[in-house]
C-alpha cells in the first residue's frame, strides 16, 4: 500500500433511472477538479464514483419501459460511465450498487447494526416518497413530499428499524466537535436544527417490492435503498469483503476525505450516514460538502423538469475544458447558478480564448519567431513591472491554493485569470514586437525578459489551473517544452523556475474562438437529441412515476367539471391514474369529496412565451409564470390559437400534475380549457377581473 498520505473523496452514486445531464456532470467534475489537484499536491488520492440501482422507483421505470430491472439498469449505469470516460474524468472506480461486492457490503453492514442492538421489527404506517425513496412521517394520505412536492404514497408494511432516535445526542456533539463535518455553514445549521427538532426510528426495510438487496436471514425484507447506497462508500475500497487485500484497502482509505453530494441529500449525507456509521462503530467521514444546484431556464436542472441539458452537446462542440472552466468559474460553490449556452460561450471566448489562449500563444510563437524557440534568458536589470509580475505570481500562487482548499473554486480561478489579464497587458505595454523592431542590446535584453516573464506567468497559470482545464493545460505545458504535466509536483510551484533555453514546442492555438453558431448549433443539438431521446427508460421514467404518484388522486377532469386542453395523445400515465382513481372508495356514484378536489393544485399562471412545435399542428409549447416558477407546459391548442396572442394572457394552470413528454418536450401541467363540439374545440379558462400570478383557485 502506498505511504502517502491518502485523500479519499466521492461522488454521490446516480439513480439510473434518468439518462446522465449536465447536473450530475458538475458534481463529478468538481470532484475530478479536486482530486487531480490532490494528485498534483503528492497525495495518494482514491476518488470513487458510481450508480445507484435498487429500489421502487427503478423497478417501476424497468416495468413501465417492459424489461427487466437488470437490463434497464445495466443500460444507463453504461451510459454514466461512457461519458465520465469521454470526458477523461480521473475517477478510480466505479461502483455499482447491483455489484455483489456491494451486496456483501451492505448486508455485512445491516448484520453489525443488528448485533449492536440498532436493528428491530415493526411496522410502519404512513407514507412515502418514491421519487426521493423518502419516508415522510407525521403526514397525511396523499401529502406533498417536503422534498419534491409530489404526492406521497400509503405505505403499510412490516418493517425492520433503525435506532435513528437514540443518535441524537450523539448527532448534534459530532456537529458541535467537528465543524467542519458539514460545508458550508448554512447547511449545517440546517442539519442541526432538524436534528433539534427530534428524531423518529427510521424503517430499514421494505416487503412490497423485490428489487434490492435482501435483508439477511429475511429475504422476504429489501434493505431500504438509501442504507444500501450510502454504503457504497464503504463498499467500494473494501468492507465486507474477507479478503486481507479489500481489508487493507478499507484501512487506509477510510474514512473519507470528502463526500461532495447536491444540497437535496444533505439529510441522507449528514443525518443517517453519521447514525449508521456510529451505531454501527466505524469512523466518520472527515467532511460533507453540499454544492448548489446548476439552474437552466431558471428552475433546477432535472429530468422530471424536462429542462436538462446534455454534457455531450458541449463535448461535440466546445470540450470538455470549456465546460468544466465554466461550471468551476462561473458559479459561485454552494450556491445555485445558472447555466446558459450564451453565458458558456461568453466565458469560452473571453477568459479561454480571448485570455489565456491569447497568453499563450502570443508568448509562445514571439519565443518561436525571436528566439529560435528558446526561452531567452531574462536580462539582469528588471523593471518595476517586470517585478510586479513576478510579485503578482507568488501571491497568485498562494491565494489560489487558500481559495481552492475552500471549494471557492470560482475565487481561486478568478486571481488566476487576474494573473492571466496582467500579464496580457505587460506584453501589450512592452510591445515585444516594437523591440523586436529596434536595434541594440538594449532593445534585445528588454525583449528576453518581456518574453520571460510572460512565458513564465503562462507556466504558473498553467500548472495552478491544469486541475481545472486538464486537456488544454496538457497542451500547453508541451508547448512551452515541459513535457508532462501530470508529472508536475504543485507543492514546488514558484516563480522563476523556468529553465533559460527550454525548447518550445510547436506553437497551435488551444482555444479557437467560438461565435454565435456554435450556441445555435449547441441549441439545435438539444432540441435534436431531446426527441430522439424518448428512449423507453427515459419515457418510462415519467410514466411510471406519474402513474405511482397520481394513483389515488381523482383524475382532473372529473376533479374540476371542466375539460382539460390535454395534448392530442393523452398519456398513458393519464389514463392509468384515472383507471386507478375509479377504484378509490373515496370516488361514489361518480361523485368525489372536497378532499379529493383538494388535490388538484390549480394556479393563475401568466404566458411569457408560447410557440409552435415543429411538426406537431396541433401543438404549442409556452412558458407560464405561475408565481413561484416559469413552468414549460405543451398543449394541444395550437389550432385554436396564434401563440402571439396568448403572450400576457392570463390562464388556468393545474400545477401538481406528474410532467409528461410530447414531441421531446417536457410539459410541467396542463392549461385548463372548456372542450367545445364533437372536434372538442379548446376555450381557455380566464378570468374577468385582474388576478395575481399564482393565485390559487378553489
Ligand atoms: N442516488 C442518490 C444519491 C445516493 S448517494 C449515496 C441521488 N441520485 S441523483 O441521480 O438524483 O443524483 C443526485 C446528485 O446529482 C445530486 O446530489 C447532485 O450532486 C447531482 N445533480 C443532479 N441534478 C443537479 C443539478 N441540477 N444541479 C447540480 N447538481 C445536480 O440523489
Amino acid at each position: 500500500m502506498d505511504r502517502r498520505e491518502k485523500f479519499y473523496i466521492t461522488t454521490p452514486i446516480y439513480y439510473v433511472n434518468a439518462h446522465p445531464h449536465i447536473g450530475h456532470t458538475y458534481t463529478t467534475i468538481v470532484c475530478d477538479a479536486i482530486a487531480r489537484r490532490q494528485r498534483m499536491m503528492g497525495m495518494d488520492t482514491f476518488f470513487l464514483t458510481g450508480t445507484d440501482e435498487h429500489g421502487q422507483k427503478i423497478e417501476r421505470s424497468a416495468n413501465a419501459a417492459g424489461c427487466s430491472p437488470q437490463k434497464f439498469v445495466d443500460k444507463i449505469a453504461a451510459e454514466f460511465r461512457q461519458l465520465w470516460d469521454r470526458m477523461k474524468l480521473s475517477y478510480d472506480d466505479f461502483i455499482r450498487t447491483t455489484e455483489p461486492r456491494h451486496a456483501r457490503g451492505v448486508q455485512a453492514l445491516f448484520t453489525r447494526l443488528q448485533e449492536k442492538g440498532y436493528i428491530y421489527k415493526g411496522s410502519y404506517s404512513g407514507q412515502y416518497c418514491v421519487f426521493d425513496e423518502l419516508y415522510v412521517d407525521a403526514a397525511g394520505p396523499g401529502a406533498p413530499c417536503p422534498e419534491c412536492g409530489r404526492p406521497t404514497e400509503t405505505v403499510h408494511e412490516e418493517n425492520y428499524f433503525f435506532k435513528l432516535s437514540a443518535m441524537e445526542d450523539r448527532l448534534l456533539k459530532l456537529y458541535n466537535e467537528q465543524p467542519d463535518f458539514i460545508r458550508p455553514e448554512t447547511r449545517r445549521n440546517e442539519v442541526m436544527a432538524f436534528v433539534r427538532s427530534g428524531l423518529r426510528d427510521l424503517s430499514v426495510s421494505r416487503t412490497t417490492f423485490k428489487w434490492g438487496i435482501p435483508v439477511p436471514g429475511d429475504p422476504k425484507h429489501v434493505i431500504y435503498v438509501w442504507l444500501d447506497a450510502l454504503a457504497n462508500y464503504i463498499t467500494a475500497i473494501g468492507f465486507g469483503s474477507d479478503d486481507p487485500k479489500d481489508k487493507k484497502k478499507f484501512e487506509h482509505y477510510w474514512p473519507a476525505d470528502v463526500h461532495m453530494i447536491g444540497k437535496e441529500i444533505v439529510r441522507f449525507h449528514c443525518v443517517y450516514w453519521p447514525a449508521f456509521l456510529l451505531a454501527a462503530e466505524l469512523p466518520l467521514p472527515k467532511s460533507i460538502v453540499a454544492h448548489g444546484w446548476l439552474l437552466f431556464e431558471e428552475s433546477k436542472m432535472s429530468k422530471s423538469r424536462g429542462n436538462i441539458v446534455r454534457s455531450e452537446t458541449i463535448l461535440d462542440t466546445l470540450g470538455a475544458d470549456p465546460l468544466r472552466y465554466f461550471l468551476l468559474r462561473e458559479i459561485v460553490f454552494g450556491s445555485d447558478g445558472s447555466f446558459s449556452f450564451d453565458a458558456l460561450v461568453q466565458r469560452f471566448n473571453a477568459d479561454l480564448a480571448n485570455g489565456l489562449g491569447n497568453l499563450s500563444s502570443r508568448t509562445l510563437s514571439m519565443i518561436a519567431r525571436y528566439f529560435e524557440g528558446e526561452v531567452p534568458y531574462p536580462s539582469k536589470e528588471h523593471m518595476a513591472d517586470d517585478q510586479a509580475i513576478a510579485t503578482l505570481a507568488d501571491d497568485t500562487i498562494e491565494a489560489f491554493h487558500a481559495h481552492f482548499e475552500q471549494f471557492q473554486f470560482s475565487r481561486a480561478l478568478e486571481t488566476a485569470w487576474a494573473l492571466v489579464s496582467a500579464v496580457n497587458k505587460y506584453i501589450v505595454e512592452n510591445e515585444p514586437w516594437t523591440l523586436a523592431e529596434k536595434p541594440g542590446q538594449d532593445a534585445r535584453a528588454r525583449l528576453a525578459t518581456v518574453l520571460y516573464t510572460s512565458a513564465e506567468a503562462l507556466r504558473v497559470v498553467t500548472a495552478l489551473v491544469h486541475p481545472v482545464i486538464p486537456e488544454s493545460t496538457a497542451r500547453i505545458w508541451q508547448q512551452l517544452g515541459l513535457g508532462d504535466i501530470g508529472k508536475f509536483d504543485l507543492r514546488q510551484l514558484r516563480w522563476g523556475q523556468l529553465p533559460i533555453a527550454t525548447k518550445v514546442g510547436k506553437v497551435e492555438p488551444v482555444f479557437p474562438r467560438a461565435d454565435n453558431s456554435t450556441i445555435q448549433r449547441m441549441q439545435q443539438m438539444e432540441q435534436e437529441r431531446s426527441t430522439v431521446s424518448e428512449t423507453k427508460p427515459a419515457t418510462a421514467e415519467v410514466q411510471a412515476a406519474g402513474t405511482a404518484a397520481q394513483a389515488g388522486q381523482p383524475a382532473a377532469q372529473a376533479a374540476t367539471g371542466s375539460a382539460f386542453a390535454a395534448p392530442a395523445d393523452i398519456s398513458a400515465s393519464v389514463l392509468a391514474a384515472a383507471e386507478a382513481s375509479s377504484a378509490q372508495p373515496t370516488v361514489s356514484n361518480n361523485k368525489i369529496t372536497i378532499d379529493d378536489f383538494l388535490k388538484v393544485e390549480l394556479r393563475v399562471g401568466e404566458v411569457k412565451v408560447a410557440e409552435r412545435v415543429k411538426g406537431a399542428d396541433k401543438l404549442l409549447r409556452m412558458e407560464v409564470d405561475i408565481g413561484s416558477e416559469v413552468r414549460q407546459i405543451v398543449a394541444g391548442i395550437a389550432k385554436a390559437y396564434e401563440p402571439e396572442k396568448l403572450i400576457g394572457r392570463k390562464v388556468v394552470i393545474v400545477a401538481n400534475l406528474q410532467p409528461r413528454k410530447l414531441r421531446g418536450l417536457e410539459s410541467q401541467g396542463m392549461i385548463v380549457a372548456a372542450s367545445l363540439g364533437d372536434e372538442g374545440q379548446p376555450v381557455l379558462a380566464g378570468f374577468l377581473e385582474d388576478v395575481p400570478v399564482g393565485a390559487k383557485l378553489k
